[in-house]
């Protein structure tokens, strides 16, 4: 039997619930990391019975997106991931949402099931392979002490055990306080580090290679600090992440091991791959 999520505090006060077309629902797990979710929290997006559930999941998104000028048009999330993929998140009823929350979200009390948080992909042709297309959490509207505490990583972790990936491909922009979260899955393989296809050209795109352990230990304690690191580049030196982006080009592997914010910047920690032992 799967070993019970050890993150009860939060999944005692918020539901999960899972959007994607039925077809899809029996190639996803229900029960992911052993957390049962119940059958009316499972939506169909091509059925009426969701149409609440998707306007909650635009409001959260102009909560949490808006101001990075990447806000999801409706039929963006209906094509590119309710259908096709999944949307997993946590929410609450109404009624037992804080003022704060009720008020961010301009809702009353109605007794309708409202989303806080979204983690949605999209599955790639790469069998096991999903791409993280929205991570989001309406604790950026909350005050520090009215926050969940974890409440994206949690999201992000049933999100992936939903999909049951092997592999996760993300893009998130250098500079991203997302980016922690990310790294707590695991090392951060580089795929692009500047990339002028995206909205903001100093984005990375990276993948995870994952199993469970890797998803349950994101809930845990913080990554150990890296035992080998080859490169270390400011985040907002555009040039440095230019010149990483040519050596990903010409084949080389670079992964994100970790990281040090401070007042005046990040600085990226960056490992090459294992040195073979001298002969
Ligand atoms: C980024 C975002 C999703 C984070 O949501 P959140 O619910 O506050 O995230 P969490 O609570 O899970 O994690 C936040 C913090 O807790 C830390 N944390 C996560 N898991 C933890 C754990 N098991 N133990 C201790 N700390 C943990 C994270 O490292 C992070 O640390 P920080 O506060 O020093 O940055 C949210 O701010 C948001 O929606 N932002 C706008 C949209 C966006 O940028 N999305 C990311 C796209 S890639």
């Amino acid at each position: 039997m799967t070993r019970p999520i050890e993150d009860l505090g939060l999944l005692e006060q918020l539901q999960p619930f899972v959007l994607s077309h039925r077809a899809n629902w029996p190639h996803l797990n229900l029960e992911p990391l052993g957390v049962k979710i119940t059958d009316t929290h499972v939506f169909d997006p091509a059925q009426l019975r969701s149409g609440r559930l998707v306007e909650g999941l635009l409001r959260l998104d102009r909560l949490t997106f808006a101001r990075q000028a990447m806000g999801m048009p409706r039929w963006v999330l209906y094509d590119c991931a309710a259908f096709p993929g999944v949307v997993v998140g946590l929410g609450q009823v109404t009624s037992e949402m804080s003022d704060t929350l009720q008020r961010a979200y301009g809702v009353r009390p109605n007794g309708a099931f409202l989303p806080l948080s979204m983690w949605a992909a999209i599955p790639c042709a790469r069998p096991g392979a999903w791409f993280g297309h929205n991570l989001s959490s309406a604790n950026v509207a909350l005050p520090r002490g009215e926050r969940f505490p974890r409440l994206a990583t949690l999201t992000k972790a049933l999100g992936l055990a939903v999909t049951r990936a092997t592999r996760q491909y993300g893009a998130t922009q250098w500079e991203s306080p997302a980016l922690p979260l990310h790294r707590r899955f695991g090392p951060l393989h580089l795929d692009a580090a500047w990339i002028p296809a995206h909205t903001h050209p100093g984005s990375l795109s990276y993948h995870l290679d994952l199993d469970e352990a890797a998803i349950r230990g994101a809930l845990g304690p913080p990554p150990a600090r890296p035992d080998q690191v080859d490169m270390t580049v400011d985040a907002a030196d555009t040039d440095a992440l230019h010149a990483l982006q040519l050596r990903l080009e010409a084949g080389q592997d670079w992964s994100l091991v970790g990281m040090t914010d401070a007042p005046d910047g990040r600085t990226l920690l960056l490992r090459a791959p294992p040195r073979l032992p001298a002969a």
